[in-house]
């Protein structure tokens, strides 16, 4: 059975398109058929990163298409093991088709509560559609590191029974220009750097993991 992860939020710039990416190419790395679906395609994020990635022979390849129609994800369902999807910044009809299909779905958020009331507003309307509760989860991600903020939110997400990652990916410069040339935050020279994406990589692995087991036990 092919996964579906879905990276959803009501706001732009969370770093839906970089998580997305950075999944796929720890997928990929752990030897599993990935395709990174960009439902995106007015900005293309994914599309440009992968033609970068393919122009630099880049290993693992990270087969990424761009999809205006969840129909058209049908055929590559066959074919991969797991689809990454990346969705616009906004929960419009086919985000909330894609989540109503979806095997787990990640909300990226910072620690500013700027960020975490849509998420939250998000997993209301996930809540009324019955879309994959049990595997959704708020990744925290572009976070400024401030512990107190950290267990605010923390607490906050606690009281309403939604589970967040453990793991964080922290806002540093140094990841931009991996980005612009097809490269993941895994993937970066600098060990900080590497270790941090490394973490809420496996994080968001462990997460899906689960989120199958769940789903067969249920099943
Ligand atoms: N941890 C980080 N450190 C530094 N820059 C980051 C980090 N995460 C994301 N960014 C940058 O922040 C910007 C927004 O991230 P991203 O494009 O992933 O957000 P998004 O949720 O996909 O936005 P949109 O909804 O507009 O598609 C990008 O320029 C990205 O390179
Ligand atoms: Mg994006």
């Amino acid at each position: 059975m092919t996964r579906r992860i879905l990276f959803a939020s009501q706001k732009g710039g969370v770093g839906k398109s970089v998580l997305a990416r950075s999944l796929s190419v720890a997928l990929a790395e752990r030897g599993r058929k990935v395709l990174l679906a960009d439902f995106d395609v007015d900005q293309g994020t994914c599309l440009r990163w992968r033609a970068q990635r393919d122009a630099r022979k880049l290993k693992p390849r990270v087969p990424t298409e761009g999809f205006d129609n969840p129909k058209k994800l049908g055929r590559p369902l066959r074919r991969y093991q797991d689809v990454v999807i990346d969705s616009p910044g906004r929960l419009d009809d086919t985000t909330l088709i894609l989540a109503a299909r979806a095997d787990a779905i990640l909300l990226p958020s910072s620690f500013s509560l700027d960020d975490i009331a849509p998420a939250l507003r998000v997993i209301e309307t996930l809540r009324r559609q019955k879309a994959c509760m049990d595997a959704t989860a708020i990744v925290f991600c572009r976070t400024g590191g401030s512990k107190p903020q950290e267990e605010q939110v923390r607490s906050i997400l606690k009281m309403n029974g939604i589970p967040a990652l453990d793991a964080v990916f922290p806002q540093k410069d140094g990841y931009s220009p991996l980005y612009a040339t097809g490269r993941a935050g895994r993937e970066a020279a600098n060990p900080h750097l590497r270790a941090a994406a490394q973490t809420v990589d496996k994080a968001m692995i462990d997460f899906i993991d689960r989120a199958g087991l769940v789903a067969k036990q249920a099943g």
